[in-house]
């Protein structure tokens, strides 16, 4: 008990839940959902990704809430205490690892946030065209000096948040801005849905044809998930241990799934509907973000202000995703290694700032760095494939195999049903049945496929 009185905690059910929406609504929702759902074809693409929300990202994020929450301790910590002196620590590990190699690239595309909203504070989008908005995204990008100014911005903001600690800092950002995300994007929504031709971006984004399906776009869809909910890395181990005692972390795993999935969707009713108005290329990746939005907002009355309202919640959305990327290795090197939190924090960010400049410079083929590739991919594309690809995916493997095979379910039950006050046995039973035969089933499947062992 003694430990748990000296640790923080966050501090009602309300403010559990809009911590962990904050970490798992970001960049991802906004950004990555719906330039991935453009490249990989659409419709398909968005029923695997569901699939994987339902089959693999719930009950992973339940194992992860539940190991976090029972340990009261960071990534590493918490598998050591569940599995003295065992392999199984190897996770945390990865984690601290994956949430390192995502800040790489995570912070660069902030970065790109808070200058479109400097931008369009200063009005430079006003009448906007679609060739000057997809220059300008290529100006934004190329810097090469402003990129790299702006993605230090981010994590001096980043790091200064979380040197507050979790109550001060995660907590109050989350609670308050959260909400006016949704709505803003509601507005977008209405815009893009009543531009001529919307009709054929809604058929793009809900017509399932399966022939667009290949076996990397199923991997993608699986990285998503993973990516989206903040899973298979620790986060969600470091948010469960700071969860109250008396929460539902089913109910929580549920409503924070269910919300998340709902804002990238209203994100993806946003965009592509404008691609199409507009004849854009809805493949056309990481830019698909910068280039529709301003063009939605030249096109309603107040634009310029929405448009400022708009970047400055993607910039508080990616600011408390990344608070939840960086407590990863912060919690750890605090917790573990003696390190003060102020001190760790410094460190993840200086060692953030050195090599995430990689990335910044490799975005495109025509960068600064971006003739370096590996496997074909340069720093920035390399950093998203490993983690999102394959360090998630993995960790979440284990973390299947170990709730599912290593850990005593009646310590499980016990944890989940809050020791006997929640009536869930049914739930606990589905949980059970997912986490020990479908997950780390599918998971293997979608990996042997991808790399060409088993085909379908
Ligand atoms: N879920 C966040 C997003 O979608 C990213 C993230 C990944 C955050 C992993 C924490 C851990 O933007």
């Amino acid at each position: 008990m003694e430990k748990i009185k000296n640790r923080e905690t966050f501090s009602s059910g309300l403010a559990v839940f809009f911590a962990t929406l904050g970490s798992a609504v970001g960049l991802g929702n906004i950004w990555k959902f719906p330039y991935l759902t453009g490249q990989n074809g659409g419709g398909a693409f968005l029923l695997v990704y569901f699939l994987c929300i339902l089959f693999v990202g719930l009950p992973i994020m339940l194992s992860e809430f539940y190991i976090g929450r029972k340990t009261r301790k960071n990534a590493v910590g918490a598998l050591e205490q569940l599995k003295p002196k065992t392999a199984w620590k190897s996770i945390g590990i990865m984690g601290v690892a994956a949430a390192y190699i995502i800040m790489f690239f995570y912070s660069c595309v902030a970065g790109w946030v808070y200058y479109y909203l400097f931008k369009a504070v200063k009005g430079d989008f006003v009448g906007v065209t679609m060739e000057a908005a997809k220059a300008q995204f290529g100006a934004v990008i190329m810097g090469p000096v402003s990129p790299i100014i702006w993605q230090v911005v981010v994590l001096v903001v980043v790091s200064t948040i979380l040197a507050m600690g979790v109550k001060q800092g995660i907590e109050k950002i989350t609670k308050t801005l959260m909400p006016l995300l949704f709505v803003l994007i509601i507005i977008c929504d209405i815009r893009a849905l009543t531009l001529p031709g919307a009709a054929e971006g809604m058929n793009f984004l809900f017509h399932v044809d399966f022939g667009q399906l290949s076996a990397t776009a199923v991997l993608a869809a699986l990285g998503l998930a993973f990516f989206k909910l903040s899973l298979g890395m620790g986060t969600m181990m470091t948010y469960g241990s700071y969860f109250t005692e008396d929460n539902n972390m089913f109910s929580t795993a549920v409503k924070v799934a269910l919300s998340d999935t709902l804002v990238s969707m209203l994100a993806g009713i946003a965009i592509f509907p404008t691609v199409f108005s507009f004849g854009m290329e809805p493949g056309a990746g990481p830019g698909l973000l910068f280039m529709t939005i301003p063009l939605v907002f030249s096109q309603i009355p107040f634009g310029s202000v929405l448009l400022v309202a708009f970047f400055f919640l993607t910039a508080i959305a990616a600011t408390t995703a990344m608070l939840s990327l960086v407590e990863v290795p912060v919690a750890y090197l605090s917790e573990e290694r003696g390190i003060s939190r102020k001190n760790a924090t410094v460190l993840s960010a200086v060692l953030i700032a050195i090599v995430g400049v990689l990335a910044t410079l490799s975005v495109d083929k025509a960068s600064l760095l971006g003739h370096i590739t590996f496997f074909g991919m340069g720093f920035f594309d390399l950093f998203d494939y490993i983690s999102s690809n394959i360090l998630l995916p993995i960790g979440g493997l284990l973390i299947a195999l170990m709730m599912g095979y290593s850990i005593k379910h009646e310590e499980v039950v016990a944890e989940l049903s809050n020791h006997g006050k929640l009536k869930m046995a049914k739930l606990v039973n589905v949980y059970f049945i997912l986490i020990r035969y479908v997950t780390p089933l599918l998971l293997i499947v979608v990996f042997l496929n991808s790399i060409g062992i088993l085909k379908f």
